[in-house]
Formats: structure tokens, sequence, C-alpha cells
């Protein structure tokens, strides 16, 4: 009913600082169909009513509906811990794999950070849209990216040009970026200390994210760290196959 959605569109406005009517039509309300569905809810004034009080969809509402959205340090608490405990656990090379990089925040943040321990790592970036891809390699942001971000960082790793700031060359050459579809599993034979795979499952079935789940544990070395989005967490079989590290940051390791 038109005036159910009115009154939704009016809660995310309020609730998520995003404006429904900047956004087309068809494609808005396909994601919300989809969070709808998966929670079996039909009207969306209960769904708004849902969004007020429960703060983990309102969180999924926002993933879904800002798909390629990133940035430097999202999550910044999570960036803390590989800092301070995971890092100075791994041998070196530390090697990651950020899949679902989308325009390159979050493997340039992980190259920052080691930086920032001295550890020496290599970081495979990888993403199914080419356009993000290119982006995140001409490694060319604006004040949008750096919200999460500590001050010391833009200073002391990007070049500033006018209101955009380049990533330096030396956090650059860390990482490599590949465009690659998830759904094409066994695409990679390295073995990874550290897997991130964040705010990338809302895309996928719940079979498929039970799968993809399986071929993490395959990709990371024994030890190794698995970790997920804020609101995303481990289920199935997988349960098995990983002991909880973090559950409050979503990190997991391979059992
Ligand atoms: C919201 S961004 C997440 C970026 C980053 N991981 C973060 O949490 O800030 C989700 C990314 O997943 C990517 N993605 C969606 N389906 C994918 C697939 N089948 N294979 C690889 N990447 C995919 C999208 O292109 C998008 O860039």
């Amino acid at each position: 009913m038109e005036w159910e959605f009115d009154l939704l569109k009016k809660t995310i406005r309020e609730l998520l600082n995003f404006d429904p009517d900047n956004y087309k039509e068809k494609p808005f309300k396909r994601r919300l169909s989809s969070r709808m569905r998966a929670l079996k809810v039909n009207s969306y004034a209960e769904y708004a009513r849902i969004i007020k009080s429960d703060m983990e969809e309102l969180e999924r509402l926002k993933n879904a509906l800002t798909i390629n959205v990133t940035k430097f340090f999202r999550n910044r608490e999570v960036f803390k811990i590989i800092q301070r405990e995971i890092l100075p656990e791994l041998d070196e090379p530390v090697d990651i794999w950020s899949a679902g990089c989308a325009t390159g925040e979050e493997p340039y943040t992980l190259a920052i950070i080691l930086l920032e321990a001295r550890k020496k790592g290599r970081i495979l970036a990888t993403d199914v849209d080419e356009q993000a891809i290119e982006k995140a390699k001409r490694g060319v942001y604006n004040e949008f990216s750096f919200e999460e971000t500590p001050y010391f960082v833009k200073t002391r790793y990007f070049d500033r040009d006018g209101d955009n700031y380049i990533i330096n060359e030396r956090v650059r050459e860390m990482v490599e970026f590949k465009v690659h579809d998830l759904k094409e599993l066994s695409s990679f034979h390295r073995l990874f200390d550290i897997i991130l795979c964040r705010n990338v499952f809302i895309y996928f079935s719940k079979d498929f994210q039970e799968e993809l789940m399986k071929e993490f544990y395959m990709r990371l070395k024994s030890g190794g760290f698995l970790i997920l989005g804020k609101v995303e967490g481990m289920f199935g079989q997988n349960v098995k196959l990983f002991r909880p590290y973090n559950l409050k940051e979503r990190i997991y390791r391979k059992a």
C-alpha cells in the first residue's frame, strides 16, 4: 500500500541519513524486498517497525542499499584487533585476501596496518566489479572514504591533490588487484593467513554462503583467520570447521 511505502521511506530517511527519493524506485524496492523476504515480512509498515527496534537489521538494510560502499578502516575495531593481536602471531610475509574489496579501501587499510606494524606482507584484493577494481588501482579518493580513518593516516600514506587524496606507492605496491567472481570456487591455489570477506554475503543465497565459507576454509593456512562483516555470521556445517576468535567483530579461526 502506498501509505505504508511512504512510511517506510520516511523511517529510512530518519534512521539512515539516506534519501530513498534519490534512488531509482525499482532497484530500491528490489533490495527492500530481499531483506523483507529474508525476515518473512510482507508489509512495508511491519518492516518499518522492525528497523526501528533492531539495529542489526538496520545495518543489513544499509548494506543492501549501499552496494559498493566501503571506507578506509570501516568498523575500525576489527583493524585494531588485526594489528594488535593477530599480526604479532603470524610469520612473514603475511598473506591476506580481501575478497569483495570494492574500490580498494579495505586492502589498502590492511597494507597500512602492516606498514604500521612493520610486518612484511602481500595482499590479494578481488572483486567481480571491473570498474571498482579500476578505481582501486587508481588509488584516488575523496573525503568520504576517510570518515572512520585515524587522522595520521591521510598525512602519512596519501598525497593531497586538491580535494583528492592519492595513495602512496609503497602502499599500492603491497596490493595485487584482480577482477574475480567469488562464484568461481577454487580459483586460487595460494594459502592465506587472513581472509576478509565483509559485507559481501548479502549477495548470495544461504546455500552458496555455506559453500563459500567452506572454500575460505580450504584457502586458509592452519590456524588462519576468517573475518566477516559486522552483521554476518558463521552457520551450518561450517560452525564445526572454525573456532570463534572474537564473535563481536566476527573473527573466526580455522580449527
Ligand atoms: C559493500 S562492498 C564491500 C566492500 C568491503 N569488503 C567492505 O566491507 O567495506 C560489496 C562488494 O562485493 C562485491 N561482490 C558482489 N558479488 C560478488 C561476487 N560474486 N564476487 C566478488 N565480489 C562480489 C561487489 O561488487 C561490491 O564491491
